[in-house]
This record gives C-alpha cells, structure tokens and sequence, in this order.
C-alpha cells in the first residue's frame, strides 16, 4: 500500500503560528522527517510519531529518504521551517516523489507562514502593495544568475524582501544589495531587519537604505526594503496602498 508524503510548513517558529491543517498531518503522522532544530519546534505529544533528524545542508537526503518512506506504505511529514513553497522542502520532495514512478507516493503540501510575512507583520504593512522576494545565497544558485536578479530587483520600484541575507563565509551578495540599492533608491526608503521572528530572543531594527550597510545580519534575519510608496508612521513602515507618498 502507498503511503502520503505531507510537506508542512512549520511558520516563524511559534507554536501558535502553526496551520491548524499543519498541526494536524503533524499529528497523524508514523513518520516525521526534518532538520534537527525544526523536529525540536514540535513537542512530542503534538506529533508522537517516529522522528528522524537530520543536519543542516541535507535537503536532497531528507527529502529522498521522506519519499522513499512514504512510498513503503507509512505516513510522513516532511518538516520545513516558515512555508515549504519558498526556500523550502516541496520543491525537492516533489521530485523525488516524481523519480519514484510507478512507485511513487502521493504529495500533498501544506502552506506555512512564510518569513516574509512574519517579518512585515511586526513592522506594519510594507508588503501592502507588489513585492519581490529574493534569497542572496548563492550556494545553489551561480553567483552572476543570482548578481542579475539582484541588480534588476533594487532597480525595481517594489518592495523587496531579502532571505539568507550573509552567513559568516558568505557577505558579498549582501555587501553588493546594500551597495545596488544605494545606487538605485532614495537614501532615506526605509528598511527593517527583523532577526529570529516569532522565536525567542527575536529583534526588530528599523534603518533606511543611506544607513542599511551599518545593520548586522545573519541566517536568522530577513530584511525588508521599502519602495517609493512604503512610508514611516512612528515605529511603523507601511507601503501605501491608494495614494502616493507626501
Ligand atoms: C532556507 S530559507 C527558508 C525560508 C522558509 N521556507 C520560509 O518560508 O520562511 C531560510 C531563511 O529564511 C529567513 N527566515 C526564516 N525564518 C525566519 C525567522 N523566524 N525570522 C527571520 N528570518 C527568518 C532567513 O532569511 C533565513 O536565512
């Protein structure tokens, strides 16, 4: 008998930021496949089922060894952090559910909160109106691909949101989106770097594109660049959705 393969999205972090459909699968799973630290988000009397960890940078393991389970009869659930669609797991586990054939199991993926989102929700509303997404880590993809999205991006009169922005080994592409859009944007366009949302020990620091190359970021950071429509109102940055900036 096929098993199912769920690939939910665990959100920021919180407990309470959990999909009540996540939650479910979570808890209906035999088998649960996922980075260490993720697996430990999620108590054992929400999701009792046997628990398999990996380490980081072991996506395509992870993600053949959930499908191969999953096609042995059990039910699994495939951990991703934030939402599986975006920088995360569906991608890989629905390849290889796919190189499976015949023997394939059946997918199905579970949207999570995305830390784009998270991130904007603790700053007001910069991504009221269009947005991009980029990751600036250029491990899977080829430094000049990754150079010219980011040059079109920051040329690009849209809110941006910036994933990976540095690890300790790996600062240019942030040193080259700062210096990019400080050639493109007004200098004072507000940014928010929001470090470890919805987690403990969670920071919100607000700057603005002149000031953004004296902000220190990390793995656990996503940065939010405003457009010509994203204004401050106090502590808030919100992108204006019907009328233009004063
Ligand atoms: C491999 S991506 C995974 C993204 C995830 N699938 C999502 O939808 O949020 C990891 C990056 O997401 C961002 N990130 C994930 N969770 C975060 C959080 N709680 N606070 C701030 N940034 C976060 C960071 O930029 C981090 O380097």
């Amino acid at each position: 008998m096929k098993g199912r393969l769920a690939v939910v999205g665990l959100g920021p972090g919180a407990l309470d930021q959990l999909p009540a459909a996540v939650a479910t699968e979570l808890a209906g799973a035999d088998h649960l496949v996922g980075y260490r630290s993720y697996l430990d988000q999620v108590p054992a009397e929400l999701a009792p089922g046997r628990r398999e960890p990996y380490e980081l940078g072991e996506e395509r393991r992870r993600a053949r060894r959930a499908a191969e389970a999953a096609a042995e009869g059990q039910r699994v659930a495939l951990l991703s952090s934030g939402d599986p669609g975006i920088y995360g797991m569906a991608a890989l586990a629905i390849e290889e559910a796919a190189g499976l054939g015949e023997r394939g199991p059946e997918v199905a993926v579970f949207p999570g909160v995305t830390a784009a989102t998270a991130a904007a929700s603790l700053v007001g509303a910069p991504l009221a109106v269009d947005f991009a997404c980029l990751s600036l880590s250029d491990l899977l993809v080829p430094w000049p691909e990754l150079a010219a999205r980011l040059e079109a991006l920051c040329a690009a009169d849209v809110a941006l949101v910036l994933y990976n922005p540095a690890s300790r080994a790996r600062r240019r592409p942030w040193e080259w989106a700062v210096a990019s859009l400080q050639r493109h944007r007004p200098q004072p366009t507000p940014v928010a770097a929001v470090r470890r949302a919805y987690r403990a020990g969670q920071s919100v620091r607000l700057a603005d594109v002149g000031s953004m190359d004296e902000l220190e970021v990390d793995m656990e950071t996503v940065v939010i660049v405003g457009s010509s429509r994203t204004v401050r109102r106090g502590e808030w940055l919100v992108s204006l959705r019907d009328e233009a900036p004063p």
